[in-house]
């Protein structure tokens, strides 16, 4: 069995839902955590998982969008969070590859969703795009009352993930962990304790080999524990195991 801990569902390359939760469900795939990015798409996460048993819902507005959080959204996505199969807040960081919204925008939604999190008791899913030492500044002057969560398509060195784990975070590896350059990322899967690894697509972006260029789908997530298996020289089953369970830890969900 192997867990998705990050999709993007809302997507319309994902309109034919029912195909795209039998393709997974083929390569073992159980569970898909449908992750918002903004206000619309959380909402749709939601309703996603109140539609289908497999689907669970992270909702939270992307750095990318940060300049639209204002405090009547926060308040929206207060009540949201309320709502049945709401799992997390996410995904919420900085992104300063791209700086869609300007940084102290960035900075100041990240930190407001931090303080959403801690009210409703919840872990975080965190973007984090060349943006490592001020994501950990804020994390460290937030940490108090933090619930932990998932450091998402994690791109950073080894020293930082084992920071990052003290603070009770799970890394979680997507498709640039099968690129065959990404010796930064292979050298974190295969070195950080199985305890706090996980497995996402960020579907429909970020394919895995050997479908580079095509849509990723939660199928997809099978290349990736294979890719890490191969890194640790241990068995695809015994990544999905504890995967597995690491994401039903991080996201508290019973089996
Ligand atoms: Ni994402």
């Amino acid at each position: 069995m192997l867990v998705d801990t990050h999709a993007h569902l809302q997507d319309e390359a994902f309109n034919d839902i029912k195909a795209v939760l039998s393709r997974a469900f083929d390569n073992g795939v159980e569970k898909i955590f449908c992750i918002g990015y903004d206000y619309e798409s959380s909402v749709t996460a939601v309703n996603l998982a109140g539609k289908h048993r497999e689907i669970f819902a992270v909702i939270g507005v992307h750095p990318h969008d940060a300049k639209e959080l204002d405090d009547e959204m926060l308040a929206k996505l207060y009540d949201l969070g309320k709502k049945p199969k709401v799992v997390a807040i996410g995904e919420i960081g900085l992104d300063y590859y791209r700086n869609l919204s300007p940084k102290e925008v960035q900075r100041k939604a990240f930190q407001e969703q931090l303080k959403l999190a801690k009210e409703l008791n919840k872990p975080v899913v965190i973007h984090d795009r060349d943006a490592h030492q001020e994501v950990m500044e804020i994390l460290k002057a937030e940490k108090g009352g933090l619930n932990g969560g998932i450091m998402h398509c994690y791109s950073g060195h080894l020293p930082l993930a084992v920071e990052l784990m003290k603070m009770g975070f799970y890394i979680s590896f997507a498709g640039p962990v099968t690129f065959k350059n990404a010796k930064k990322a292979h050298e974190v899967a295969a070195k950080i304790p199985l305890e706090r690894l996980l497995v996402e697509t960020d579907c429909p972006y970020l394919t895995p080999e050997p479908f580079r260029g095509k849509i990723n789908e939660p199928a997809n997530v099978l290349f990736i524990a294979e890719k890490i298996a191969e890194l640790r020289k241990k068995t695809t089953q015994e990544i999905a195991y504890h995967t597995t369970l690491n994401a039903h830890r991080v996201y508290n969900l019973k089996f």
